[in-house]
């Protein structure tokens, strides 16, 4: 979480373009941690702790669908634990990595080299960039890995598992003698289905999901959510996002993902900034909706700055929409 900034009034003069710039910056920035947000958190630190000096070290799986906040939560973790340097040896308790599009085993072990910092990482064979990174992780210290993007290991114009890199991710894993994370898309499902050593040594997968907003008990969460987004926001005033008029607007506009909620919240910082509001009201939200492009959601309608809008209401119309393309 951001330290919490006092913003200028703005009492009408539009802001400065600096002025907006940071703005924003502070929107893109902002990370607030929900329950289940919380909960992997504490699974991760838990695991990390009792993995130390362990025979066997834990190792967790992470699924969850674009934009929920996967990468978010897992940068942070990494960002607990900063680099530092001692006796002349960089030391990197959590190493953070990506698997590169269209994985191979010399790729992947390059990608691990080059985020421990070694300039070399793509010089030699693929055994021995193995070997080099299995004793720098020993010399840096690293106390846990976490490899994202996990899906990168599916082809993605055969959708064929890439069978040598997954096999070489399994055999790192056993090598390396540290809890591993692997991260990635509900699809990675698949390399599991494909290896069932990687799988076994993954049995416990958590699942990272978009909110929901059926029951009571969900919609209080999500305007959890929007209320401690509210109160980090850019703005002298508060926005009031978690009143249920906004929520079920938000909710209705994002899906419960939090990069959709991300996305209208900078738009709509920009538009009430450069305006000279004090906080963010509907007809900015309308705007800022209007400017995304939700490519899964074709017939979306915006829900700001509409005084009928009905959650369930707008939901049936769109799935009746879907439906009547669909038959026509
Ligand atoms: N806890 C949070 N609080 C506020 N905003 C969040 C939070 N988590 C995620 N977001 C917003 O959602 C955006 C997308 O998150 P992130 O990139 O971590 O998703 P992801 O699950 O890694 O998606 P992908 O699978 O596409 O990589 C973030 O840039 C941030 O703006
Ligand atoms: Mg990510």
């Amino acid at each position: 979480m951001t330290d919490s900034v006092v913003y200028d009034k703005l009492n009408g003069f539009p802001a400065s373009m600096e002025e907006v710039r940071s703005r924003r910056e502070k929107v893109k920035t902002l990370v607030v941690p929900h329950p289940r947000y919380s909960f992997i958190m504490s699974k991760i630190e838990e695991m990390h702790f009792y993995s130390k000096g362990s025979v066997q070290p834990e190792s967790i799986f992470l699924s969850g669908e674009t934009g929920v906040g996967k990468t978010t939560l897992l940068e942070e973790y990494r960002n607990r634990y900063p680099r530092s340097i001692i006796d002349g040896y960089t030391i990197v308790p959590v190493l953070y990595n990506k698997v590169p599009v269209g994985a191979t085993p010399k790729s992947v072990a390059a990608s691990l080299l080059r985020s421990l910092g070694d300039p070399a990482y793509d010089k030699g064979t693929e055994n021995s960039q193995t070997a080099r990174l299995l004793y720098f992780i020993k010399v840096c210290k690293v106390e846990m890995i976490i490899i994202d993007e996990f899906q990168h290991l599916i082809d993605r114009e055969t959708k064929h598992v890439l069978n040598k890199a997954s096999d070489w991710v399994k055999s790192f894993c056993d090598e390396a003698g540290v809890p591993v994370i692997l991260c990635g898309m509900p699809e990675s499902q698949k390399i599991f289905a494909h290896n069932a050593q990687l799988d076994r040594r993954f049995a416990e997968k958590i699942d990272m999901n978009r909110f929901c907003y059926t029951t009571r008990e969900e919609q209080i969460e999500f305007r959890g959510f929007l209320k401690s987004i509210d109160e980090e926001l850019p703005f002298y005033h508060k926005s009031f996002l978690a009143d249920k008029k906004l929520s079920d607007r938000m909710f209705y506009a994002t899906n419960g993902v939090p990069y959709y909620v991300n996305k209208i919240l900078l738009e709509a910082t920009t538009i009430a900034a450069k305006s000279g509001n004090d906080s963010l009201d509907e007809n900015h939200l309308h705007e800022a909706f209007n400017m995304l492009k939700i490519s899964n959601r074709p017939l979306v309608t915006n829900p700001f700055a509409n005084e009928d809008f009905d959650i369930l209401d707008a939901y049936e119309l769109e799935n009746r929409k879907r439906l009547d393309i669909k038959i026509s």
